[in-house]
């Protein structure tokens, strides 16, 4: 028996050390060889002197599999260390849809605009792929998926999640190879990896392998939302209209109000040189008492995250 055999042997929690041997065939000392190293492999395995087991809510298949309500996640492959979990589901080569990869750490997490992302352990770094189906409104819709799973916060054009003060919880990288689409999902559970990151744990008790498995079954569900139900659903849980924003493109930057959301999920902002669609950028979101200019008042502003417990406005955020 290997030491996956083993990892995925592992009950949630604690068992005695008679019972593993039981399960595994392996003895106390075998077993805590086997342990060791699955943990040096950055997996969550707890080692104590009377008994072993998985931290609770781990995302090991034996947790997960009984949470999922959908097809996605059923192909599941989980790690302790990556380089980027991107790359291993990019390399996975016959993959269905819906596959997921999982890992504990990643050496060379990505983020969006070529930025890297942290991967501290006690967070959830998964991706997921997609088919040639995935429209426009993907962005959207996987974000709508972050926020119905988190159940806290609100979306910052076009799929950060951020806590209800500003800081950033979690962020969506779509990436795409022929017909192949790979969502990548970086949530921040237990662990701000940066001084401008929050944590879910902070605002509410959750469970990894349980968010996950919430997370998955939003994403099959948005996926097959109305377009005009994913807009109108953004519109309510966003927290980037009505602001006063800096947006960069990679060419060019926009600084003005973004003003509204358009038919295929653009931003769209007034600046003093005009109206501008944005069809991909990145955005950093003023106070909205930062709003000076009487020609750009807020009041046009469509939508704007009201209701939904943003406390203070938010500050620039980066991760
Ligand atoms: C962002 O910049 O907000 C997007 C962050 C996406 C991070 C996730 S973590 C899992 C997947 N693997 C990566 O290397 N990146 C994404």
């Amino acid at each position: 028996m290997g030491p996956k055999d083993v990892l995925f042997l592992l009950p949630e929690g604690l068992a005695e050390w008679e019972i593993l041997s039981a399960k595994t065939g392996l003895s106390r000392a075998e077993l805590l060889q086997t342990l060791l190293q699955l943990k040096a492999e950055g997996f969550p395995v707890l080692v104590e002197e009377r008994g072993a087991g998985l931290a609770p809510g781990s995302p090991a298949p034996q947790i997960l599999f009984p949470l999922l309500r959908g097809k996605f996640g059923r192909a599941y492959r989980y790690f302790g260390f990556v380089t980027s979990t991107q790359d291993v589901l990019r390399a996975w080569q016959d993959a269905p849809i819906g596959a997921v990869v999982l890992a504990e750490r990643q050496t060379r997490g990505r983020g969006r605009h070529g930025r890297a992302w942290e991967s501290p352990p006690g967070n959830l770094y998964f991706s997921v792929l997609l088919g040639k189906d995935a429209d426009p409104l993907l962005s959207l819709r996987a974000g709508l998926a972050l926020l119905e799973a988190a159940k806290v916060g609100g979306l910052k054009w076009p799929n950060d999640l951020l806590a209800p003060d500003g800081r950033k919880l979690g962020g969506i990288l779509v990436e795409a190879e022929g017909e192949r689409i790979f969502l990548g999902i970086g949530i921040n559970v237990h662990v701000p990896p940066l001084p401008t990151s929050a944590a879910l744990a902070e605002f509410r008790e959750v469970q990894r392998a349980q968010l996950l498995a919430h997370f998955l079954w939003a994403l099959e569900t948005w996926l097959r939302e109305k377009k005009e139900d994913v807009l109108l659903a953004w519109k309510e849980r966003n927290v980037t209209l009505g602001k006063k924003v800096v947006v960069r493109t990679g060419k060019e930057v926009f600084e003005g109000i973004a003003l509204a959301l358009g038919e295929e999920g653009e931003l769209v902002i007034r600046t003093k040189t005009g109206v501008h669609r944005i069809y991909a950028g990145d955005v950093v979101l003023c106070a909205t008492d930062d709003v000076k200019d009487p020609e750009v008042g807020e009041g046009e502003a469509e939508g704007g995250g009201s209701g939904h417990g943003q406390g203070k406005g938010p500050g620039p955020s980066a991760k």
